[in-house]
């Protein structure tokens, strides 16, 4: 767990970038290089640009040994109940992309779901988190509806956010202060929508603590007040979605750092606001409910939700 208080990084705003204006600081300058498929910054002793192009070729290379894996049988094993799987695929994936990065940056840290790497993240200042398949029971099930979520945190600033459906070739990428795309579209969220004409998703337990914390939750003290709620099962494809619109909020009571550590840059970088429900900064290394909406009706969803949290 890490203890290691966030780093006050400069904030480089989008207009700032495109205007090449970079603020100095301590850190260093930030620079423009190229633009994204893409955009990258140079923050001095953050070596962006590298960072950028071996997280997409390693998010890119992990979803196709994902599909080439659903061509021949797998082992499935229950981690706690028989609502949480893992399959081989998922700990040889996280393996394959631990290795990739550790090879270019044998001095970054991994906090990865399936922990195949065992130093402790708080020791690191450079930080990557990793969910190789998240949503596995889709990918059990369904073989569609799942992603690779990569997310590189630098002194506990996310600097980067990628989510990769590799059945759709869909990459979400989301890089601090330089914007969010769906491959090589921009995502911003300019549509000012209204709750009730909101689309919304969930996640919610379906194990013995559904009724405790989920359903009742979320689910039931929305209704009535948003157009409709979906479950896709995988958060960070869901966090995708609100940045690309195609969602409009995302919330869950409970979720693991690697759940949410990407897809919050990708939001946040389209436009979006995401955090705990209580409102607070989402932590990077922590479990934490998440919210992550269309600003336009940020206040009015937390105010539902903190008023359901507490009753
Ligand atoms: C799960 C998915 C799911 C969420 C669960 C996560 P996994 O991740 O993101 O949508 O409801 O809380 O654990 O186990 O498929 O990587
Ligand atoms: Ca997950
Ligand atoms: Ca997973």
């Amino acid at each position: 767990m890490c203890t290691r208080p966030a780093a006050n990084l400069p904030r480089v705003s989008l207009m700032s970038v495109v205007l090449g204006v970079y603020p100095s600081s301590k850190y260093g300058t930030l620079t423009i290089a190229d633009r994204l498929g893409g955009v990258a910054i140079q923050l001095q002793g953050f070596p962006i640009d590298a960072v950028k192009q071996l997280a997409l070729r390693c998010a890119r290379e992990a979803g196709k040994l994902s599909l080439e894996r659903l061509k021949q049988p797998f082992s499935v094993e229950y981690k706690t109940s028989a609502s949480d799987l893992v399959t081989a695929v998922d700990k040889e994936v996280e393996q394959y992309v631990a290795d990739t990065i550790l090879k270019e940056f044998p001095d970054h840290g991994i906090l990865g779901e399936e922990s195949t790497f065992q130093g402790e993240s708080s020791a690191y200042e450079t930080l990557w988190i990793i969910d190789p398949i998240d949503g596995t029971t889709n990918f059990v099930h369904q073989q569609i509806n799942y992603a690779v979520s990569i997310a590189v945190y630098y002194r506990g600033e996310g600097m980067m956010g990628i989510v990769y459906d590799p059945s759709r070739d869909e990459m979400f990428c989301g890089i601090r202060g330089a914007g969010a795309y769906l491959n090589d579209r921009p995502l911003a969220l300019k549509r000012k929508v209204k709750l009730e004409e909101a689309l919304l998703c969930t996640s919610v337990f379906w194990n013995k603590r559904a009724e405790q914390i989920g359903i009742d939750r979320i689910v039931k003290k929305l209704a009535g007040k948003v157009r409709g709620m979906r479950l896709l099962g995988s958060a960070a494809l869901e966090m995708a979605y609100v940045a690309a619109g195609r969602l409009d909020g995302y919330v869950s009571m409970a979720l693991h750092p690697w759940d949410f550590a990407a897809g919050k840059i990708i939001v946040e970088e389209a436009g979006g606001i995401a955090t705990q429900i209580s409102g607070e900064a989402l932590p990077y290394t922590q479990n934490s409910s998440v919210m992550a909406c269309n600003p336009t009706f940020y206040d009015e969803l937390r105010f539902h939700l903190h008023k359901s949290a507490e009753s």
